[in-house]
């Protein structure tokens, strides 16, 4: 199939339309596997997950174990998770502190800046000197990056260097990493699962407000109740009392932006109230950022870093690492993500919102993942026509950005600025847009 049987991507005509073999195919997953996933720039984790020398973090790119840690030194380094004697994989936990690895199978060992330290009765092992000539080391990724605290790799040499490939959405995670003088950290406790439908449903779904009010009344309702019993005055909303949120008569709160290599946010006023756990932070904030990015801060925001990462800071503030492992079965991994140095009232605070909204154990991520395999079902095998779930927003997308961008200097390629209910799905667009760009060689071979 060509690539305009995948997607009928046609901006002069007001159409834009996926075919839903784009969650069913083999061959598709195939290609994204190798051109988006082993072909480009990952997101890997958060520097605070290996903090002091010889920490490490393991994770994965496409089909490739990878290792993340500090050396004895402090440096970071990014290697193949994958003993060079036979292959097999060596570090086995998830996180820990090693200033030597050793191989479970035949115990090479390996220092933190993965090195080869020691080899089994190497003396007794009658090598040749074609052997000993060869490096014993890890395999470092051919590009490992850092912006802020975020940590990116690349297991193709032939990628853009980082910045240009997050471009303008760095922003975007400065508005993450500078809600703590000290930077972001995980909060320990990381929740591991998987939904039986493809990733790229998880990717539009945290984009998707359209779906908020059908797919989780019981999470709404259980809101409701709780604003009646508890009737204390909860939201000191900015919409009140600044005027670049209220200067509009049609009500604007929110829409989307939309950076290149598919990167964007939806967003929404929230106001700098007391139901965020920022909220003890709000004077220091604008003090240290103007009140303008403090208030942004504040905002609802969903961000997707294409291809797997997205930081939802909604009902609390999630990270979410996504990982495709076929076309029906999609692992997410996600954490709970906080300033540090934040008081132990406001983390408090923090991880209760979270235990409410996310993850299995939430009121609202059963909800969408039953949603993701309700799709998947749907599309069969792949069925024959194309999904109209793309075209919400066609008349008020705009080239370039907007008033509320501007604010904090964002400047987009696309974005979308309405009343809360036109829930934009033209930012799917800038999603499809580049895994047209990465797959379509690949699909073409
Ligand atoms: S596979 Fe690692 S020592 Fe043999
Ligand atoms: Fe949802």
């Amino acid at each position: 199939m060509a690539l305009t049987d995948y997607i009928d991507d046609r901006p002069a005509d007001g159409v834009f339309r996926v075919n839903p073999a784009i969650f069913t195919d083999q061959s598709v997953f195939d290609a994204e596997i190798k051109a988006i996933f082993e072909g480009g720039w990952v997101f890997l984790g958060l520097s605070s997950q290996a903090e002091q020398p010889h920490d490490y973090f393991t994770t994965q790119i496409g089909r490739f174990p990878v290792l993340v840690q500090r050396d004895g030194q402090g440096e970071l380094g990014a290697f193949i998770n994958a003993c060079p004697h036979k292959g097999a994989r060596l570090a086995q936990l998830r996180q820990g502190h090693a200033p030597l690895h050793v191989c479970p199978y035949h115990s090479w060992s390996f220092d933190s800046a993965g090195r080869n330290k020691a080899i089994k009765s190497k003396r007794a092992g009658c090598y040749s000197a074609a052997f000993d000539q060869d490096d014993h080391g890890l395999a470092r990724l051919p590009h490992f990056g850092q912006y802020r605290d975020f940590l990116f790799g690349s297991l193709t040499a032939d990628v853009p260097p980082l910045a240009e490939y997050l471009g303008g959405a760095v922003q975007l995670l400065d508005l993450v990493a500078d809600q703590g003088e000290a930077g972001t950290e995980l909060v320990p406790g990381q929740v591991t699962f998987t939904y039986a439908a493809n990733w790229k449903l998880q990717l539009e779904n945290c984009s998707d407000a359209y779906h908020f009010t059908s797919t989780h009344p019981s999470y709404i309702r259980v809101l409701e109740r709780r604003q009646q019993t508890f009737s204390q005055d909860v939201v000191a909303s900015v919409w009140e009392n600044s005027d670049y949120w209220k200067d509009d008569a049609t009500g604007i709160g929110g829409g989307s932006f939309s950076f290149a290599n598919g990167h964007v946010l939806n967003w929404g006023v929230f106001g700098v109230t007391p139901a965020s756990p920022l909220f003890e932070q709000a004077g220091p904030l604008a003090e240290r950022h103007g009140e303008a990015k403090r208030d942004w801060m504040f905002n609802m925001r969903n961000l997707t870093i294409f291809p797997n990462l997205q930081i939802a800071e909604n009902a609390s503030s999630q990270l979410r690492i996504i990982r495709p492992l076929a076309p029906n079965l999609t692992e997410m991994r996600t954490w709970c993500l906080a300033p540090k140095g934040e008081s132990a009232a406001a983390r408090r605070q923090r991880i209760r919102q979270y235990e409410d909204f996310f993850n299995p154990t939430g009121m609202a991520t059963p909800d969408d993942t039953v949603s993701y395999e309700n799709c998947q079902m749907g599309y069969g095998g792949g069925m024959s026509r194309w999904l109209q779930g793309y075209a919400r927003g066609m008349t008020a997308s705009i080239a370039g950005g907007n008033r509320f961008g501007d604010l904090i200097g964002l400047g987009p390629e696309r974005s979308v600025l309405a009343d809360p209910q036109l829930c934009d799905e033209t930012l799917y667009h800038s999603y499809y847009r580049a895994w047209a760009n990465r797959i379509a060689q690949e699909l073409q071979a």
